[in-house]
C-alpha cells in the first residue's frame, strides 16, 4: 500500500469542498489514514513549498498557503500517489481533464483547490511534515 500527502487548500476550505473532496478519494477507493485541519503560518507555507523557493510565484503561493485553514490527510491505497494526481487535474485548471477536481473548481493556477504530493520521495518528505508516526492509523 502506497501513502501520499493531499491538502486541500484554503480557497477549498472557503468554498466548502472538504466533503466534496473527500468523497471523491472514497468513491475512488481511496482511504484517510490521517487527517486535520490545520491554518499554516507564512513560515510553515515556505518551508512546505522551499523546492519552489526560486520561482517567482513563491511569494503569493505563500501567502495563499498561510490566508486560511487548509485540510492536510495522508492517503492511502494502491498507486494512490498517480491515482489522486489523476482525480486532481493539471495544475493549470485550464488544461484539467473534464471531471477532475481543479476541473470542477479550481478558479485559477494558484486557487487550485487541492495539492498533491508527485512521486515517493516527496510523499515522504510531505507527509513527515505534517504528520508523526503517531498520528497516522
Ligand atoms: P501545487 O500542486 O500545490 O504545487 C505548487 C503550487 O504552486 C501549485 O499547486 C500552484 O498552486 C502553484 N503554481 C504552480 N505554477 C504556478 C504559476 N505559474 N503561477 C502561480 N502559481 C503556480
Amino acid at each position: 500500500m502506497e501513502k501520499t500527502l493531499s491538502i486541500i487548500k484554503p480557497d477549498g476550505v472557503k468554498k466548502g469542498l472538504i466533503g466534496e473532496v473527500i468523497k471523491r478519494f472514497e468513491t475512488n477507493g481511496i482511504k484517510i489514514a490521517a487527517m486535520k485541519l490545520i491554518e499554516m503560518t507564512k513560515e510553515k507555507a515556505k518551508g512546505f513549498y522551499t523546492v519552489h523557493s526560486k520561482r517567482p510565484f513563491f511569494e503569493s503561493l505563500t501567502d495563499f498557503m498561510s490566508s486560511g485553514p487548509c485540510v492536510v490527510m495522508i492517503l492511502e491505497g494502491e498507486n494512490v500517489i498517480e491515482k489522486n494526481r489523476k482525480l486532481m487535474g493539471a495544475t493549470n485548471y485550464k488544461e484539467a481533464e473534464q471531471g477532475t477536481i481543479r476541473y470542477d473548481f479550481a478558479t485559477d493556477i494558484e486557487k487550485n483547490v487541492v495539492h498533491g504530493s508527485d512521486a515517493p520521495d516527496t510523499a515522504a518528505f510531505e507527509m513527515g511534515y505534517f504528520f508523526a508516526d503517531i498520528d497516522l492509523l
